[in-house]
Parts: C-alpha cells; sequence; structure tokens
C-alpha cells in the first residue's frame, strides 16, 4: 500500500526518538512491499524559533495532506517562560483541536524483562494490561479561560457535553469488546458537577453494550487501585486531564515513562502518533532516550490509520523480543549495568523485525 506519514519531530529528545521510529517503518514497508512517503513538517519550540508560532500554517496542510501523522515531544525551558504569549504546548493542544482526535488510546502493560525496573512487588504486576482511554479535546484543557486579568485571579474550567463523553465513551466500550470486557470509568462524581455528567452519560452509552462490565471509580482512589490491583484494569475511561495524570502514573507499571505509545484517533483513520512522554530537554542529544514509546507509537499507526495490523504485530514482536533479550536504555537498567544507545537499541529491534 502507499501511504504518507508526516514527521513532527518537534524539541529535546524528539527528532531523536522520531528518527529511530521513522527507521522501523521504512524497514517494515520495504520488507512487506509498501510505499510508505515521509515529510517533516515543524510543531512547538522549533516552530517558534523559526516562525514564530507553535503550530505554522504550513505545518497544518502539510498534515492535512497525509494519512497519518507521527509526533515527538513539544517544549522546553527556553519556552517556559510563564509570561509567554506563545509555548510549544499550543502546538500540541491546537493540532489534536484542529483534526478533533478526541479519543487518545494509550496501552500499558507490565513486561516481565522489566519487573525490577518497578517500584512494585513482581506478584502485582502479572498480567498487566490495560488501555487507557483519554478524552483528548475536552474538559480543563479547552474551557474558557483566564490567564492575564488583575494579575490576582486565573483559571481553567472543565467543561463536558453528553455528545463529548459519549463518543469518547463508545470507543472506550468498543476497545473493551476486543479486550477483557471491562471498562473502569474515571470521575469525580462526588465533588464535580462535570463528573455526574460524566458518569450519567458513561451509564446511559453502557446500555448499549451490556456485554461489557463498568465499574466507577473516583479519580483519587483510582491512583491508589493503579499500584495496589493494576491487574484488574483492562480499559481505564477517563477525562482529559485525569487521563494525563493517571496514564504517567501507570507508566511506572510498564518500566519507565519512555515504554508507552499512544494513538489520537477521530472518526475516521487519520490519527496523530506519539510517546506519552515529554521532550525530557535534560537528557536530549546525549543518545539516552528510550524509542520503544515511539515504535511502539509507529507500530500503532500501522494499525488503526493503515490497516496493517500484521505489521504492526510485527514491531510489537521485535520490541519485546529485543527486551526480552536484554537489550535496555538508559532508563530501564540497572544502576551501573552498560546500557545501549537510543540508535543501537533501535537496531537491536531492526535485527528482530
Ligand atoms: C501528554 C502531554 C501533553 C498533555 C502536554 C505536553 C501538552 O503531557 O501528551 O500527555 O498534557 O496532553
Ligand atoms: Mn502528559
Amino acid at each position: 500500500m502507499k501511504a504518507t506519514i508526516t514527521v513532527l519531530p518537534g524539541d529535546g529528545i524528539g527528532p531523536e526518538v522520531t528518527t529511530q521510529a521513522v527507521s522501523v517503518l521504512s524497514r517494515i514497508g520495504t520488507l512487506r512491499h509498501h510505499d510508505f512517503i515521509f515529510r517533516e513538517a515543524l510543531i512547538g519550540g522549533a516552530a517558534i524559533d523559526r516562525t514564530g508560532s507553535p503550530l505554522p500554517d504550513e505545518t497544518l496542510s502539510i498534515c492535512e495532506q497525509s494519512d497519518a501523522l507521527l509526533l515527538g515531544a513539544v517544549g522546553g525551558p527556553q519556552w517556559s517562560d510563564p509570561t509567554a504569549g506563545v509555548r510549544p504546548e499550543q502546538g500540541l493542544l491546537k493540532i489534536r483541536k484542529h483534526f478533533n482526535l478526541f479519543a487518545n488510546l494509550r496501552p500499558v502493560k507490565a513486561y516481565p524483562a522489566l519487573a525490577l525496573h518497578t517500584p512494585l512487588r513482581a506478584d502485582l504486576l502479572e498480567n498487566v494490561d490495560m488501555l487507557f482511554v483519554r478524552e483528548l479535546t475536552g474538559g480543563l484543557y479547552f474551557g474558557p479561560r483566564q490567564e492575564q486579568g488583575d494579575g490576582d485571579t486565573a483559571y481553567d474550567t472543565e467543561v463536558y457535553t453528553v455528545a463529548e463523553v459519549e463518543r469518547v465513551a463508545r470507543v472506550a466500550f468498543q476497545a473493551a469488546r476486543r479486550r477483557r470486557q471491562k471498562v473502569t470509568s474515571v470521575d469525580k462524581a462526588n465533588v464535580l458537577a462535570s463528573m455526574r455528567l460524566w458518569r450519567r452519560t458513561v451509564v446511559k452509552v453502557h446500555e448499549d453494550y451490556a456485554d461489557v462490565a463498568l465499574e466507577h471509580v473516583l479519580v483519587d482512589a483510582c491512583t491508589m487501585y493503579l499500584m495496589t490491583r493494576p491487574a484488574s484494569f483492562d480499559v481505564v475511561l477517563a477525562s482529559n486531564m485525569f487521563g494525563d495524570i493517571l496514564s504517567d502514573e501507570a507508566s511506572v507499571l510498564a518500566g519507565s515513562l519512555g515504554m508507552l505509545p499512544s494513538a489520537s484517533l477521530g472518526s475516521s483513520t487519520f490519527g496523530l502518533y506519539e510517546p506519552v512522554h515529554g521532550s525530557a530537554p535534560d537528557i536530549a542529544g546525549q543518545g539516552k532516550a528510550n524509542p520503544v514509546g515511539t515504535i511502539l507509537s509507529a507500530a500503532m499507526l500501522l494499525r488503526y490509520s493503515l490497516g496493517l495490523e500484521a505489521e504492526a504485530q510485527a514491531v510489537e514482536r521485535a520490541v519485546e523480543a529485543a527486551l526480552a533479550d536484554g537489550a535496555r536504555t538508559a532508563d530501564i537498567c540497572a544502576r551501573g549495568e552498560a546500557y545501549l544507545s537510543t540508535a543501537e537499541f533501535t537496531q537491536e529491534i531492526l535485527n528482530r523485525l
């Protein structure tokens, strides 16, 4: 098949990890006779430096002409002035909103080979395999806000409509049907009106998915259950803000934040794929970044945007095999142990494709 993929390297370790994921996609393309065309565009701080905007119009038009987007990360200390009018993160939020990518899928699993790199007991990690479905274009991230005002007040508002909750809840229930038939909906319905709307909407949507079990968990309790009974989760449905926080917490189960991929989807096959981690400016340019999150995001791209399930699985198997054989990056190796550079680690994956 022929596909056009736009690569948005962004800032910090973004360019390093996207380069590796592109080499994996190119290799799988060659092996299976697909014609993948890669184009690059600016986003984030890199785009601010070159054009003044974190998401230039040119980037949007390049993205509009592609089948899928692969993004590294945005942000860094040089653009973090709290009084700055433009911020790298605005580019990411704008691109999610522009393409109406309301469902953010973040799979989290525990790798037996990495059990020693988590602070949890090995028995708690057995069978940990969950999928976060994070609402991505609403809630606190996009509600009415005031940043400046008289300088004494600032606010952000959590707003959800029934339609917004409904569509993302459907994604969660449908995903659960292909997994272990359970959805955990996270909210704070005991305090927030927006979260009472969330809960009652999820209950309503559930009527169409009676074959799937539904549990409601308050977000504070959820942070605890993720550590005390992580294997009990299948699909975890959460708002934009709660999903952001909980997925970072859950990355502990996978051994490192560097391991987690994500797919952001709307109502077509078009999608934005990016690792869950940030731009990690402290290790940028040193070859220390873990490319797994981005490479597994590329696998999700093959699966959801291009419909290439066998190719997606081949990439996932190659990653697991490299880990099982002891290949490690800095973030997942024991203190004092030797580790591979970002590119060397990717080579281990390529060797196993
Ligand atoms: C994420 C990131 C982003 C978010 C930031 C960089 C805007 O933390 O994708 O999880 O908060 O959504
Ligand atoms: Mn985050």
